[in-house]
């Protein structure tokens, strides 16, 4: 029986997601304690004074539980228990009661559309065809086109019953059939005993993938690429989801966010509601491959008219590249005028750790320094094309995520954060150039930049919940006005050249100056009844 965690602070309220800046964490890359090499919950719990200090109120926690790593937690074996290297179920609970203490919440992350298949269901269900967990899994006599978002086939054929199971992501992680209500039971359950435990609500990975229908049609291709008719967001997919939230509602005030892997604006807003997901991660907006001011504009604003509710907004996740690299070109000025639009335009922000002190991508020099399933899995793809190895490395580092998940840099030491032992993966110390110790020291910095936008977004209703006015683009400043009761507050963006800003009178800057020099942001607050 999972002993609870101590009771949330009082006073907040249903939709305390709105009013929240979150902080993902990627899991072995945090702080280490015990010197293995992997961050740990006692390492976490130890940083937890600075996060508060940050003021972020939600922490987002890449996958913990019970696994042979083979996606590094995305392929679960044991949905109920912590995996060792992260620490006790003790060190969790302390971790989580301490994150309260400090008045920040904390999701986990939940996979279910697939498991490892060293999970014991998998286990019994390859057994034989007629056991009882066989119908957790899909088995089919003749495997179909479909492929692995990873690369490759999505079928792998076992001698053992001489079927084939579906894999969406690694041969390693098999999809449960998510129309067996045994394993929608099953996951209910699993649910309830984290919210029982005190979690604050869940990360659902993929959640539009759950493959709820019957499998036969084979995917049409065009031009080349497969077309995903047949085997993500199928008609089922709605009804798992509503049975996740309620189960979720069972509890009060908890949060759901969805990964939706979709680039259509129809379908992400299909799957935001109060009944199926709270927010849905759009990834036009947040993985864009390189900086557009234009782009990221009809971006927000599609979002504002296309999809109903709230959104998202976040630059940076352990599946793509870091913001500094992609979308700043190393610009600290850059990488702080998208902090600052992230972290006051109208959506619950995700910050992704290191972001903030403008931490940078690392590059694996050889296939043995990579870790990443999606890296070597695209090398192996590569040998197999007639690619030379050097050609597949750099293809590889093309497709490899182990970019962004390099070990947080707390200060200038070469392992800082796990000073004991080596990290799990190798860096360079060519990509030691930021760390916060350094960041937190000098005014202006990155660092600094986050800490006190998040600061005016906790003081400010407005900036949390307020609606847009005048959403607007102009010479490459993105503009808005943010609307709440009688209170307005603009924020200008400056990508574009110097300008020089006419307050309107009675005016209160709330950050920024007037004088906007490429990549400038102001933020000010009207006096009542006057618009810009
Ligand atoms: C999405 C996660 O963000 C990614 O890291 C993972 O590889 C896949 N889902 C499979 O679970």
């Amino acid at each position: 029986m999972p002993v609870s965690s101590q009771p949330l602070t009082g006073g907040e309220s249903e939709n305390w997601w709105k009013e929240s800046v979150f902080y993902q964490i990627y899991m072995p890359s945090f702080q280490d304690s015990d010197g293995n090499g992997i961050s740990d919950f006692t390492g976490m719990t130890s940083r937890l004074d600075y996060l508060q200090s940050l003021g972020i109120k939600g922490i987002w926690l890449t996958p913990f539980l019970k696994s042979p790593k083979v996606d590094n937690g995305y392929d679960v074996a044991g949905y109920t228990e912590i995996d060792p290297v992260y620490g006790t179920p003790d060190d969790f609970k302390n971790f989580l009661n301490e994150a309260h203490r400090r008045d920040i919440k904390v999701i986990m992350d939940m996979v279910v559309n697939h498991t490892s298949t060293e999970s014991r269901w998998f286990q019994e269900s390859r057994k034989s065809r007629d056991q009882p967990y066989r119908d957790y899994y899909i088995w089919r006599d003749q495997p179909n086109n479909w492929e692995s978002f990873f690369g490759g086939k999505a079928w792998e054929y076992d001698s053992l019953t001489a079927q084939y199971y579906y894999h969406k992501f690694d041969v390693r992680m098999a999809d449960l059939n998510w129309s067996n209500p045994r394993v929608v039971e099953e996951i209910q359950n699993v649910l309830r005993y984290w919210l029982e435990l005190g979690v604050d609500g869940f990360r659902m990975d993929v959640i539009n993938f759950l493959t709820t229908d019957g499998i036969l049609s084979d995917n049409p291709v065009k031009d080349g690429s497969q077309q995903h008719i047949y085997d993500i967001d199928q008609p089922g997919v709605m009804e798992a989801m509503r049975v996740i939230k309620a189960t979720v509602n069972e509890y009060d005030n908890r949060f759901v966010v969805g990964e939706i892997g979709s680039d259509k604006l129809e379908i992400l807003s299909q799957y935001q509601s109060p009944e199926l997901m709270d927010v849905v991660f759009n990834f036009n907006f947040g993985s864009i491959p390189e900086f557009s001011a234009e782009r990221i504009f009809n971006e927000l604003q599609s979002m504002e008219k296309r999809m109903p509710g709230y959104p998202t907004l976040f630059f940076g996740s352990h599946d793509m590249p870091r913001l500094i690299d992609r979308l700043a070109d190393g610009d600290p000025g850059r990488a702080k005028a998208l902090a600052a639009l992230m972290l006051t335009a109208k959506g619950v922000p995700f910050i992704y750790y290191g972001e903030e002190t403008g931490m940078q991508n690392i590059v694996a020099e050889t296939m043995n320094e990579m870790v990443d399933i999606q890296g070597k899995t695209h090398y192996q793809l590569a040998l197999a094309a007639g690619k030379t190895p050097m050609e597949a490395l750099s293809e590889a580092n093309r497709h490899n995520r182990d970019k962004s998940r390099s070990p947080m840099q707390w200060d200038g030491s070469v392992h800082a954060g796990f000073t004991t032992g080596k990290p799990w993966i190798k860096i360079h110390d060519n990509y030691l150039k930021v760390n916060l110790e350094q960041s937190l020291a000098f005014t202006g910095s990155i660092t600094n930049t986050y800490k006190a936008l998040i600061t005016l977004r906790n003081k400010e209703k407005t900036l949390q919940v307020g609606s847009y006015e005048n959403l607007e683009l102009k010479d490459a400043q993105i503009q808005f006005t943010r609307v709440y009761k009688d209170d307005q507050i603009t924020v200008i963006i400056n990508f574009g050249n110097d300008s020089t800003i006419v307050l309107p009178a009675g005016s209160e800057v709330l950050m920024g100056n007037p004088a906007l020099k490429t990549n400038d942001f102001l933020i000010f607050r009207h006096s009542s009844g006057t618009k810009r």
